[in-house]
């Protein structure tokens, strides 16, 4: 079993009433990882995906260890058959089945290199280590996705929610740099196997995501419109995916302010973080009691948890 994409559950209802029993009771399983590690590859920065990880992974008793591969790791070549006389000094399909042989379970971090889109679709990195990795691989943000990410969002609106049917928006916010869309796409995609919630994407006009992922989500290009009577407000920041990894927008009239928030339905602000304060989003609004950034990223834990119980269960 692999993990590389929220839509790879098959009951999200289920996966969240289990996280949150994790949660309650995080050391239960901690045998269950005895004698059994994650490596855990990173070419990419990360605070919470590295700890909220591996924090699960010794909550199951798990060994772990951690490389941060961009920058310590051999360059690598993902194409089959380049005769390797440029920079790349190793083939994925030697490095990942070497790893292989020395854990159980890869989790890997690599984002959209943002330059070339159709290699950013194609997933070079996390597919390189899918096709020739002899272990299960986890996805922790990847090209085009962040599943351990959405995985959190569902069990925080889960704890969150205080109606049948809440209404949740995800909201573009300006960032001075170019950032993936992968946050976002991930959260769509866990919208869109949410029963009881209506779900708005709002965004400037020209910055639509791929619309395979968005499919039939409803989009609405006024912000104050699509904050009226939410419940949930997610705010992300992504660079623009028609004009590929451009930043064509800082309209700071999307920042996420207090005023904005008062159309909701006294909402509850939620962020992936990191976050760039007054940028994306107002001190007022962040420290506000309805912000729950910090417990969305305390359930990283038991998001990353849960996936990685799974796969151990499965494991020969
Ligand atoms: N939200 C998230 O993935 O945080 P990090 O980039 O710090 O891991």
């Amino acid at each position: 079993m692999n993990y590389t994409s929220i839509k790879e559950i098959d009951s999200l209802k289920k996966w969240v009433k289990q996280a949150l029993k994790i949660k309650k009771d995080p050391l239960k399983n901690q045998r269950l990882g005895k004698d059994k590690t994650l490596v855990m590859l990173f070419f990419n920065p990360s605070l919470r995906t590295r700890l909220s990880t591996q924090k699960a992974a010794i909550n199951l008793g798990m060994n772990v260890m951690v490389m941060n591969f961009g920058a310590e790791g051999w360059t690598l070549e993902f194409e089959d058959g380049t005769i390797m006389n440029q920079g790349a000094s190793e083939h994925i399909k030697e490095a990942a089945e070497v790893v292989s042989q020395y854990c159980d379970i890869i989790a890997i971090r690599a984002f959209a290199g943002l330059t070339d889109k159709e290699k950013d679709n194609a997933e070079t990195v996390l597919s390189g280590f899918v096709k020739y990795a002899t272990v299960p691989i986890v996805n922790m943000e990847s090209a085009t996705g962040h599943p351990l990410q959405s995985l959190a969002d569902a069990i925080t609106m889960a704890e969150f929610k205080t109606k049948h049917k809440p209404k949740v928006v995800l909201t573009w916010a300006p960032h001075p740099k170019a950032l993936p869309q992968a946050v976002a796409n991930s959260f769509v995609e866990m919208m869109q196997l949410q029963r009881d919630m209506d779900f708005v994407i709002t965004h400037p006009v020209g910055y639509e995501l791929n619309p395979e992922i968005t499919k039939d989500s409803v989009i609405e290009y006024n912000q104050d419109k699509a904050f009226e009577n939410a419940d949930f407000i997610y705010a992300k920041n992504w660079s623009n995916y028609n004009d590929y990894g451009k930043v064509t927008n800082t309209d700071e009239n999307w920042t996420v302010t207090a005023d904005k928030m008062k159309l909701t339905n006294n909402a509850k602000f939620m962020h992936c973080l990191p976050v760039r304060r007054n940028v994306i989003v107002a001190d007022e609004v962040i420290d506000s009691e309805n912000s729950i950034v910090i417990q969305q990223a305390h359930n990283r834990t038991y998001s990353a948890q849960l996936v990685l119980q799974k796969i151990l269960k499965r494991l020969p």
